[in-house]
């Protein structure tokens, strides 16, 4: 991925991560528009950021996407990046939550869904482009996932699955497909923000966009702190892994 002289849509870029990779990619000479639900989050990122631009989305209302899709390609002729970075993470108690199930559909519309549908509204006019990027955010909980938050960990490791098909069928095109899976970051999404475990969020972007920046871009953007989860492969150590990081995060006391 060239990393100046792209338009770059990034859902979710008001806060967080996504805030964070604008912020970066503004800087180094790329045209910017983040999306999100709130305007007022926007806005306020616009105003810290001069010349980014903003569009209200609702990724998990599936009706709005095509046509957000044609107002940002309408505006922005010339968009030949897409970061589907919008997410939510909420805890879920499977055992008395059976009737219930509002978290995990918003889950799965926002998670899953959302980056589907978004970029099968953007995929035409991204292949028109002569260089083309979809980053697509998941989780290094797509590899082991957090047993409080089943469904965020499935929607990711169903991202992650996706993106894996999507690069194959792009190959021979423009298109570029990247996943950037995250650590456990300190940002709002489970109010991490505080919390020491989570790494800092500027020392992830700079990692992040250090990988972003050597040629070719590795497929996967793994920060050193999520390589090990990436990489579990004998069953045994996937077990230690899972067992130690569920039993650190003290769930049955939630
Ligand atoms: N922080 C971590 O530890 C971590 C680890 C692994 C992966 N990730 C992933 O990184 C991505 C960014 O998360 P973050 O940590 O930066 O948390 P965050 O600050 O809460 O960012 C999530 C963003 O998604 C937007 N969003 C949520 N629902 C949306 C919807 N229906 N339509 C449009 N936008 C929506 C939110 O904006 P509005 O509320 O204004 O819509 C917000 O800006 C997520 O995909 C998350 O799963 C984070």
């Amino acid at each position: 991925m060239q990393m100046s002289g792209n338009t770059i849509l990034i859902t979710g870029g008001g806060t967080g991560i996504g805030r964070g990779l604008a912020g970066e990619l503004l800087r180094l000479g790329n045209e910017v528009i983040i999306a999100g639900r709130r305007r007022e989050t926007l806005e306020e990122t616009v105003a810290a950021n001069p010349g980014m631009k903003a569009i209200v989305l609702d990724i998990e209302k599936g009706d709005g996407i095509r046509e957000f899709a044609a107002r940002v390609t309408t505006s922005m002729p010339r968009l030949n990046v897409l970061i589907n970075n919008a997410g939510i993470m909420r805890v879920e108690r499977l055992g008395t939550q059976q009737e219930d199930l509002a978290d995990m559909e918003a889950t799965i519309r926002t998670n899953l869904l959302g980056p589907i549908r978004l970029t099968a509204a953007l995929l035409p006019h991204l292949l028109k482009q002569q260089a083309a990027a979809i980053v697509n955010v998941t989780s290094g909980l797509a590899f082991v996932p957090l047993a409080m938050t089943p469904t965020y960990c499935a929607t990711k490791a169903a991202l992650h699955s996706y993106t894996e098909s999507l690069r194959y069928q792009m190959r021979n095109t423009p298109v570029e497909v990247l996943e950037l899976a995250p650590p456990y970051v300190q940002t709002e999404l489970l109010n991490g923000k505080d919390d020491p475990r989570a790494m800092p969020l500027v020392d992830f972007i700079a990692e992040v966009m250090e990988i972003l920046q050597q040629q070719p871009t590795p497929k996967e953007i793994l920060v050193k702190g999520v390589m090990e989860r990436r990489n579990l492969t004998a069953l045994d150590r996937y077990e230690k892994v899972f067992e130690g990081m569920n039993a650190a995060m003290n769930i049955d006391t939630l």
